[in-house]
């Protein structure tokens, strides 16, 4: 019966295809015909009668994976109100899951949900050929001679957007890191100088759009929400971008933007204006709470190990003296060698994206366990990251993990995997780690980075994205 009520008129071929050219209409009939798997067979802890596990799974994500993992071992439920996804934790799970080898899982029907409304058509949500179509266009603006120039749009920016944090107390350093990258994110995204009223209306407008994407009730009928307010400053930047692209089309600009208004694909025909905003708004997106989130990672990290801080700061120094004024390119990267271990660190104990949906169009079998179609599965870059199999001291931070003597995260293809795996793998990883190489670089060039008195530990939240809950209160002083 239940198989029935399942199957409306769809085979798992037919779905693959409708999501392979992107045929909304087909995927929105499928989306409509569907109803919750049931999962009575799978393990998993029910948790409070009405809300199961959701009040342990908002208080301390990781913790309620580590005991239901103890339980359970890597396959469990995680019921919910609405929804009830399965967890599948562990490197064979993200192997199994990111390779996705017989077209089991699609992105669309896990992402949507959250992207919709506010990033239509992005990269995410998009499947098999189309998704791959797509990347493969917009891959070109990820490519070195395209960093160069972001590069270059980067380094006055970050050089003057870290002077005056050590404004003689104890700052919210989040608030400070989102604010400089998105005067970073207006230029290096946009194009958009970030003097003049224009360039504020389109900034503000993005952080209204990025914290409406957090908006868990996402009703627009309530005006005051984030959700309404950021639907609203949706079409101001949708304007913004339309009205700009005949001229951008033109440009030599080295912003994505400009550079996304140059793409052609191996027929030579452009992007349509409204492809390129769909994929610009999305990435502005992508970029933004990820490295806001990567970065105060880092420096909580550094206040906590000063020592450390100044072994960095020393390799800085090598590349540049304290005088030099001349600004990082893109050689110089390669050699911020033990900065580059501190990112890879700072990842693994607080991933951005701590767990990572996908959903099942086939019923499969994994691990012994039979998950039936329409299920959404969730694996886990936070749980993988700590398991002592793989990691030493997996609580402690050791950037040498990651040096070449001790190579830790070589075990296992998929034990790392803060960008994702597979097809999906974040298209910005690389810009990521140069930008966070780059604002570390002018950052401890100027200052030693402390603890407020009061800090202990990194005190974060993991839903929706990894934040610590402070604010992170830092001090800093000029060297
Ligand atoms: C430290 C910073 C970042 C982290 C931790 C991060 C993490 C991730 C992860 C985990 C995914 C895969 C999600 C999934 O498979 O469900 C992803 C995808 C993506 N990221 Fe990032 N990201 C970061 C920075 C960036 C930046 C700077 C950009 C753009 C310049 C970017 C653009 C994207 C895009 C477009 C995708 C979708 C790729 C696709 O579906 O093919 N990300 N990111």
């Amino acid at each position: 019966m239940r198989t029935l009520i399942n199957r409306p008129s769809f085979t798992p071929n037919e779905i693959v295809n409708a999501l392979s050219s992107y045929d909304k209409p087909t995927i929105r009939r499928y989306q409509r015909s569907v109803k919750q798997p049931r999962l009575n067979h799978l393990p998993g802890s029910r948790g409070m009668p009405v809300i199961g596990n959701i009040y342990w799974i908002l208080k301390d994500m990781h913790r309620w994976m580590n005991q239901e993992y103890e339980r359970y071992g890597p396959v469990f439920t995680a019921r919910m109100p609405v929804l009830s996804p399965v967890m599948m934790l562990g490197p064979d799970a993200n192997r199994f899951v990111f390779q996705n080898e017989d077209k089991i899982f699609s992105n669309y029907f896990a992402w949507n949900a959250t992207l919709s409304g506010l990033f239509d058509n992005n990269l995410l949500e998009r499947d098999f050929r189309d998704h791959k179509t797509q990347r493969k266009i917009l891959q070109q603006s990820f490519k070195r001679q395209s960093i160069e120039g972001h590069m270059d749009i980067m380094n006055p920016l970050l050089d003057k957007g870290v002077e005056g944090w050590d404004n003689g107390g104890s700052i919210r350093a989040m608030d400070y890191i989102k604010e400089l990258l998105l005067s970073t994110g207006a230029n290096v995204f946009l194009g958009v100088d970030m003097e003049g009223s224009e360039a504020n209306r389109i900034s503000q407008a993005f952080s209204q759009v990025v914290a409406a994407a957090g908006d868990p009730i996402k009703r627009k009928e309530i005006w005051f929400s984030p959700y309404a307010k950021g639907m609203r400053a949706n079409d101001t930047l949708s304007d913004f971008i339309l009205k700009e692209i005949p001229s951008r089309r033109h440009s030599q600009g080295k912003d994505f933007f400009s550079e996304f208004c140059r793409l052609r694909d191996e027929n030579n025909q452009l992007f349509s204006d409204e492809v390129i905003r769909d994929h610009i708004m999305f990435l502005l997106f992508a970029a933004h709470d990820t490295t806001t989130s990567a970065l105060s990672a880092i420096l909580f990290a550094l206040a906590s190990d000063l020592k450390w801080q100044e072994e960095l700061r020393q390799e800085m120094f090598a590349l540049r003296d304290s005088k030099s004024n001349e600004e990082l390119v893109f050689d110089d990267i390669d050699k911020l060698v033990k900065t580059g271990w501190t990112f890879k660190e700072a990842l693994r104990m607080h991933p951005a994206l701590a767990v990572m949906p996908r959903y099942a169009l086939k019923d499969f079998e994994f691990n012994g366990h039979v998950i039936p179609k329409n299920t959404i599965v969730v694996v886990s870059s936070l749980f993988t990251h700590h398991m002592s199999e793989y990691w030493s001291n997996p609580y402690l931070f050791d950037p040498l993990r990651f040096s070449p003597d001790r190579a830790e995260d070589k075990k296992d293809f998929f034990q790392y995997v803060p960008f994702g795996g597979g097809a999906h793998k974040c298209i910005g990883m690389h810009f990521a780690e140069i930008q966070g190489k780059m604002f570390l670089y002018y950052l401890l060039r100027k200052y030693t980075v402390t603890k407020s008195p009061k800090m202990i530990s990194y005190r974060y939240n993991n839903i929706p994205m990894t934040f610590p809950v402070d604010g992170l209160p830092l001090t800093f002083y000029r060297l």
